[in-house]
């Protein structure tokens, strides 16, 4: 049976911004996800890190009723109003990677950004042989929850060591340009300095090339959160030495997709879906490599075949057309030989009598 608009579900995607490849991953695996199922209908709204226009956007994704909002804040606070709107007009709400203020929403998905800062502590302290460790954190953007939950965290596991002392602290906004001229100000006035743990790759690799020019990159590691693969994604920085370790944190594009279905079909499920992370450094940056290449050849070919299985929808709809002119004429032709018939018998008898 042909799907129309009215009988899909509809889920609307309120994306922070889609500037970064986390963010293109992200959305990757929704949309694949969704090709797999031929009921849903996607629609992606790019928030473009502008708070208001994200605001405005979840604002329309209410007017248009859609089945279920997904929604990435840029900052917790200010959607926090429009995502419990959404909650009281009767509409699903589920919230990814970072939260809104509260916990009026329907269910949120994410990796624990708490464990992601302990973790990056632990593989500072496990990774270094010194006797006092000087480290600079750098933080993302301020009123996100994944940029306070990494530095608690972090701050967790570092106080509780003596020989691990954060020094001073960067507010950027997650992307590199925001942190460069501030971390290099910061390593002119005190460049001894072990450790950097930055809440993401990018901010991580930004720094390190301030640090390279200056003469200092080998004398300071680096740590970063993210672990994409690919060739410009935190696994590549590892293996080229460029970061010490990055804590993988998963997009969980496709599980969104899945819970929002769950959520739709009225499953149970829980208020907090937990995505695993873990450490990736030089022990097993390959393995991880090897695997996320693998996953992603296995993408490429499902692509691949819905590609083929819509060109073969095509055909046949083509052809079924086709064969529905051909029947039509077909009929025609028959009117017309049967009208003929009967207009000879009809001569026929005339000249008769
Ligand atoms: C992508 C990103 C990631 C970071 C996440 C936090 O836009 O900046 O690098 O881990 O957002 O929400």
């Amino acid at each position: 049976m042909e799907q129309t608009s009215e009988n899909k579900i509809r889920i609307g995607f309120s994306q922070a911004m889609t500037n970064d490849d986390w963010r293109r991953s992200m959305n990757n695996a929704m949309l694949l996800q969704t090709s797999l199922h031929p009921n849903i209908e996607l629609t992606i709204r790019d928030g473009n890190y502008e708070v208001e226009k994200q605001i405005e956007q979840v604002e329309g994704l209410i007017a248009d009723s859609l089945d279920i909002i997904i929604v990435s804040p840029i900052q917790s606070k200010p959607i926090t109003p429009v995502v419990e709107k959404a909650l009281n007009l009767g509409i699903p709400v589920l919230v990814v990677d970072r939260k809104t203020e509260n916990q009026k929403y329907t269910a949120y998905l994410g990796a624990d950004n708490i464990e992601v800062g302990r973790n990056a502590a632990k593989e500072i302290i496990a990774s270094n042989t010194k006797d006092s460790i000087r480290i600079i954190e750098i933080k993302g953007l301020l009123g996100s929850s994944p940029a306070e939950e990494r530095s608690i965290g972090f701050h967790q596991t570092i106080d509780q060591y003596p020989m691990t002392k954060a020094v001073a602290s960067i507010e950027g906004d997650w992307e590199k340009e925001s942190i460069q001229q501030k971390f290099k100000t910061l390593l002119e006035e005190n460049p001894n300095v072990d450790y950097v743990f930055a809440h993401n790759d990018r901010m991580a690799v930004g720094a390190w090339e301030v640090a390279r020019n200056m003469g200092l990159e080998h004398q300071i590691d680096f740590i970063g959160v993210d672990g994409l693969s690919g060739p410009n994604g935190g696994i590549q920085a590892v293996k080229d030495n460029i970061l010490k370790a990055t804590v993988l944190y998963p997009t969980g594009g496709d599980e969104a997709i899945k819970l929002a279905l769950k959520i739709l079909n009225k499953e149970l499920v829980p208020k907090n879906n937990i995505l695993s992370t873990t450490i990736i450094n030089e022990v097993n940056a390959d393995i991880m490599k090897n695997q996320f290449d693998r996953i992603n050849e296995q993408q490429n070919n499902i692509e691949q075949q819905l590609f083929a299985l819509g060109d073969l929808e095509d055909r046949y709809s083509a052809q079924s057309n086709l064969l529905k002119i051909v029947m039509a004429l077909l009929a025609i032709i028959l009117a017309l030989a049967l009208y003929s018939i009967y207009s000879i018998f009809a001569i026929r008898k005339k000249i008769d009598s």
